[in-house]
């Protein structure tokens, strides 16, 4: 008797698991893919985090594999991440991330050889011009060179520029002087030979801002130093991304003979402070209550707001695909995003296509749906 129970209990298990199996399986096919929606307009990324590159994120990796081509290192080599001491450097993240690209067959766009943010503590106390030189030379000849070819590209200098179109102060600024910016990218040519080299910045939409870009782009061609590209950031808000000013910069940036990217794309649904669009991580305002209205969940029509911002953008880089080579994702969901903490901490914060379940928000299906209407629209 016993024999026939545990018969049907193994029947009944063997079913199940059929059944759970189907489930996922069908649910995973049902999910469409960004990176193979797009895979003849651009590359798809997405911004991805130590806990990620660690393998520890397993939902968020799933979705990796079957969203992107292409990652950026959120953080894991910033310069205080891969040289905490002077020219000593931990390089275990970054190799984690490059064998885990090269198994999936992803780009990696390594991000970021010279910032005036996440700087290592020591640079703090390095005051005369000659040893922030003597840094430079030994982060990018050292960083970009152990990863050439191994990266697909790099971010080589990242935020160098001022609202007004200014160069920023900074340590780099102040003590090597305004070519630091050609010398950079000259030093990473050399170092880096098989890896295409990028400018990226926030607000070069925004025209002051890009003229900034462009003067900065002109020189590194004027010196007959190698630009692929520049990367325009695109951390806008879900209520009112530039579109008018987004166009303008992808032609003007175009124009020069070189990629345009969207490299850290997201769209928050919440207010900032004071109102802008600028994504300066030194920027931030004590928490309010006021400013965290959707803690529990987000209203559907704050959700439809968003898809159509996306919807909007999406058909705008389709647009120009021929210029476009990336649009990359800053983080995989909404759970992971920088815009939780900034520029107000502990916020609940929704900017994209992903939920904090990992499921696909209205945002993706309208995403997704810009192809299909591109693809009629050309035929
Ligand atoms: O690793 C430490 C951890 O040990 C510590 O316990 C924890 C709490 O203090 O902090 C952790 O470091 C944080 C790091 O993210 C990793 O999570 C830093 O405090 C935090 O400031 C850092 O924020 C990053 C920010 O850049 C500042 O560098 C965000 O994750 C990252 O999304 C954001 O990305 C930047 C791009 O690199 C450049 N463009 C703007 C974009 C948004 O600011």
């Amino acid at each position: 008797m016993i024999k026939r129970y545990s018969y049907i209990f193994i029947i009944t298990l063997a079913a199940l698991g059929c059944a759970t199996n189907k489930k996922t399986t069908t649910q995973a096919t049902q999910t469409p893919s960004l990176k193979e929606t797009f895979k003849d307009d651009f590359l798809t990324g997405t911004a991805m985090s130590a806990r990620q590159i660690e393998g520890k994120d397993t939902a968020a990796v799933r979705l990796i594999k079957q969203q992107f081509n292409a990652v950026t290192p959120e953080n894991s080599m910033k310069a205080e991440m891969i040289e905490p001491e002077w020219n000593t450097y931990n390089f275990d993240m970054a190799d984690k991330l490059v064998a885990f690209a090269a198994k999936n067959n992803i780009k990696v766009n390594a991000h970021t050889l010279i910032w005036h943010s996440q700087l290592p503590a020591f640079m703090h106390h390095v005051q005369n011009a000659d040893s922030v030189k003597q840094y430079v030379e030994h982060h990018i000849n050292t960083v970009a060179g152990r990863y050439d070819g191994k990266v697909y590209s790099w971010d080589v200098v990242n935020e160098a520029l001022n609202e007004d179109g200014t160069l920023r102060n900074s340590v780099f600024l102040e003590k090597l002087g305004p070519d630091y910016i050609v010398d950079a990218f000259r030093l990473a040519q050399q170092a880096s030979p098989h890896s295409k080299l990028y400018y990226n910045d926030y607000n070069i939409e925004e025209p002051e801002k890009r003229a900034g870009a462009i003067a900065i782009i002109k020189k590194i061609q004027a010196a007959g130093v190698r630009i692929d590209g520049v990367g325009i950031q695109g951390h806008w808000r879900a209520d009112n991304a530039p579109l008018a000013g987004i166009e303008e910069s992808i032609k003007a940036f175009a124009a020069l003979g070189i990629e345009v990217m969207f490299t850290e794309l997201d769209l928050s649904v919440l207010r900032n402070p004071w109102d802008n669009n600028t994504a300066d991580v030194s920027a931030t305002a004590k928490a309010d209550p006021g400013m965290n209205p959707y803690a529990n969940s987000l209203p559907d029509s704050v959700a439809q707001i968003q898809s159509k911002s996306y919807t909007d953008l999406f058909k705008l880089f389709l647009k120009y695909k021929k210029n476009i080579s990336r649009v990359t994702f800053w983080g995989v969901n909404d759970g992971q995003s920088w815009l939780n903490n900034w520029p107000v901490s502990g916020r609940t914060n929704y900017p994209l296509l992903f939920d904090r379940n990992f499921n696909p928000k209205p945002a993706f299906y309208s995403v997704i749906a810009t192809a299909s209407s591109n693809k009629a629209q050309t035929h």
